[in-house]
């Protein structure tokens, strides 16, 4: 997939993964639909901005009646903090699973058609190594991204008739301000070097997504995926925290 000349929309341009996406799209020779649920918040030169809430199907149908021409779909925005599936707030798990599922599955929905009509393209869902080893204090958020694994390789066979190439990012910890935060709030410092920097991973996904690689594994995302040979395990941050 060329990025050079293509249409991209990416979700949750306004912080965190989505702003190097728009910013790096855009650098690659792509038009950029750079979307945000308050677009107000998004200040990146080149794009042009659209309001998009992707659990809200109203506005989702909106972005796609105005967002014709994509034929690259960067799935990244996410609600990303429901706590723990036994003891967290019921309202909060579900507001995870309608961001990191359905959110994504709505975009889908309503961009394949366009995608269709455009050549077939692309679609880029942004998981997280802890759709393979769950994070204590954030099960919730793990449980989402696996589902929202099983809905990326499942789609992939669905649309690979139109020609649309389905990747998914799985990285391991990004320095984002939401993990950064994350992090604080359990109380640990984290070594240099741990959290991936955002301007690198989002580099390393256009490239995967360039090559036409199916799934896009940062070194953390790579050993999360390794250990499934084994029996189920947690995502340990307290052991990277005291490496
Ligand atoms: N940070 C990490 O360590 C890490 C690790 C692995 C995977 N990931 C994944 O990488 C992606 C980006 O993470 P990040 O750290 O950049 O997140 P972030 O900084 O928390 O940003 C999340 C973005 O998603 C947007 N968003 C949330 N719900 C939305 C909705 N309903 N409609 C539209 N936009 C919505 C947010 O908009 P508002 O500003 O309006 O809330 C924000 O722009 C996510 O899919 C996340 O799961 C992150």
């Amino acid at each position: 997939m060329d990025l050079q000349g293509a249409t991209a929309l990416v979700t949750g341009s306004n912080r965190g993964l989505g702003v190097h996406f728009a910013t790096q799209l855009v650098s690659r020779g792509a038009k950029v639909y750079a979307t945000a649920r308050r677009p107000e918040l998004v200040d990146i030169p080149g794009v042009e901005v659209l309001a998009l809430d992707i659990v809200d199907q109203a506005s989702v149908a909106r972005a796609a009646s105005i967002a014709t021409d994509v034929d690259v779909l960067i799935n990244n925005a996410a609600f990303t903090d429901g706590g723990n599936l036994v003891t967290g707030d019921l309202d909060s798990i579900r507001a995870v699973m309608d961001s990191n599922y359905y959110g994504a599955l709505y975009m889908v929905r309503a961009f394949a058609p366009i995608l269709a009509r455009n050549g077939g393209g692309a679609i880029l869902n942004v998981l997280s190594a802890a759709a393979w080893n769950t994070v204590d204090g954030n099960s919730a958020y793990a449980a989402a991204k696996s589902a929202e694994w099983g809905l990326t390789n499942a789609v992939r066979m669905e649309l690979a008739g139109q020609g649309t190439q389905v990747s998914a990012l799985i990285p391991g910890l990004i320095a984002t301000q939401t993990l950064k935060d994350f992090i604080a709030a359990q109380g640990m410092v984290l070594p240099d070097g741990a959290m991936t920097d955002p301007a690198d991973l989002a580099r390393l996904a256009l490239d995967g997504l360039e090559a036409g690689e199916v799934e896009i594994l940062d070194a953390m995302g790579a050993a999360a995926k390794a250990s499934l040979v084994g029996p189920p395990r947690a995502f340990d941050l307290s052991d990277i925290a005291a490496a």
